[in-house]
């Protein structure tokens, strides 16, 4: 005889996944606000060991174009900068974290890329390793694909993903495990990175952050779903095709390894990553701070990110969460009140630790 409560159970699990999530707008990142929501780095890159001095608010390197409403972060392109300097650039997190059930939408026309410069469009929480890291979009130097992956604690890994890419490099997230490699998908489209990314007018990165699974889309402008570039206020999972990387639950226990997280925009310039000599010389050739990074600017104009929005979007929506005190608008974020956010962002740029991305 079957067992009735468990096929009670499959059933719900099976429509749950089939409906797919719908979820509602929490807050915008976008225009004239832009970088009101964000803390500045200001230090030099103590992170990945970049040759890159993070500035701190009010600096020229972020500004809202006036033409096109979007926000610019870009590595300064104007001073010369002299031998055993190191050059300014960026690096912001969000003030507020997001908890497994949320979605973040960025909307880009260009990233930054060329030889010497390592971005990232990434999320962690506070206590890295502890609460793990999504990096959404990260590559270096001239490399022509975005690089997608995940870094966690000993024993998440990628399993069984239901993703486009066959672009497969790791499947440990674990920091521990090569180096802090991470668990790393390539984007197969050129579109997504570098020069194409920006002659194709940028485009679109969705990163679900679900208890059944981490996933990303990428979709080129000339993809982009109506229900993101309506300004919809829900946005259903169902209505996104299949993601072009996917970690599922499977063989990562979301719940377990993840927990709350800032997002985050950097550029750094060499460090651990782009400056390694056998990757550095995949794409560029010289040394990358001597050749690159001293001297004049005359390598970074390409090596900054022009965003027009970032939406996060929540399973609850805006009526979530326990004790927040106040109801206001339907864009307010409570997911916890202001006084722990800051504590917390506080918390997520003093605790990073080495080779975070
Ligand atoms: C949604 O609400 C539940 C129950 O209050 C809470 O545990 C969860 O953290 C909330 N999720 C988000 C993304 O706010
Ligand atoms: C990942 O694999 C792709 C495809 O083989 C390759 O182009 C890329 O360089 C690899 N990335 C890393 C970081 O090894
Ligand atoms: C997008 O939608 C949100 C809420 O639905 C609204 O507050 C915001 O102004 C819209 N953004 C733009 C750029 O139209
Ligand atoms: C890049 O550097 C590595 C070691 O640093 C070396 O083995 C390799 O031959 C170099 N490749 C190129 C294309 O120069
Ligand atoms: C900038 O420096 C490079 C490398 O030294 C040199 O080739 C180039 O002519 C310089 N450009 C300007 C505008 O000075
Ligand atoms: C520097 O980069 C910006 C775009 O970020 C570009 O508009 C400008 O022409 C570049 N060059 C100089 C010398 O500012
Ligand atoms: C980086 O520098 C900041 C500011 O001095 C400091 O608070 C933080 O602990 C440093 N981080 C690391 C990993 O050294």
């Amino acid at each position: 005889m079957p067992n009735l409560a468990l096929l009670v159970a499959l059933s719900v699990v099976a429509c749950e996944l089939a409906a797919g999530t719908t979820y509602e707008m929490i807050k915008e990142y976008a225009g004239s606000g832009f970088f009101d929501d964000w803390d500045y780095y200001d230090n030099y890159d103590n992170l990945t060991n970049g040759d890159a001095i993070f500035v701190g608010s009010g600096s020229d390197l972020t500004y809202i174009d006036s033409t096109t409403n979007r926000a610019i972060m870009k590595v300064d392109n104007t001073s010369t900068v002299a031998y055993n300097y190191k050059r300014d650039t960026v690096r912001i997190a969000s003030k507020d974290r997001y908890e497994v059930g949320s979605i973040w939408i960025a909307d880009m026309y260009h990233v930054p890329y060329g030889c010497s410069v390592w971005p990232a469009w990434w999320s962690q929480a506070p206590d890295w390793p502890t609460g793990g890291e999504i990096d959404t979009f990260e590559g270096v130097n001239l490399v022509t694909m975005n690089q997608m992956a995940l870094h966690t604690e000993s024993g998440c890994k990628q399993v069984d993903p239901v993703q486009s890419s066959t672009l497969i490099n790791t499947t440990d997230c674990d920091y521990e495990v090569d180096d802090n490699d991470g668990c790393v998908v390539t984007d197969p489209s050129t579109a997504s990175y570098g020069a194409k990314f920006a002659a194709a007018e940028g485009g679109v990165f969705v990163t679900e952050f679900a208890e059944t699974g981490i996933s990303i889309w990428f979709f080129s402008r000339s993809s982009v779903p109506s229900s993101i570039s309506s300004n919809s206020s829900t946005i259903d999972t169902d209505n996104l095709g299949t993601p072009v990387a996917n970690w599922p639950k499977g063989g990562c226990d979301i719940d377990t390894y993840f927990t709350a997280q800032n997002l985050i925009f950097d550029i750094t310039l060499c460090g651990d990553f782009a400056g390694t000599a056998s990757i550095f010389n995949e794409t560029c050739t010289g040394t990358c701070y001597t050749d690159y990074v001293i001297g004049n600017a005359s390598y970074y104009d390409t090596a900054y990110f022009d965003v027009a929005s970032v939406r996060v979007y929540g399973v609850n929506g805006t009526d979530t969460t326990a004790s927040s005190s106040s109801s206001s608008g339907a864009m307010s974020n409570n997911l916890w009140d202001s006084r722990t956010a800051a504590v917390l962002a506080a918390a997520a740029l003093g605790a990073t630790a080495l080779l975070a991305i």
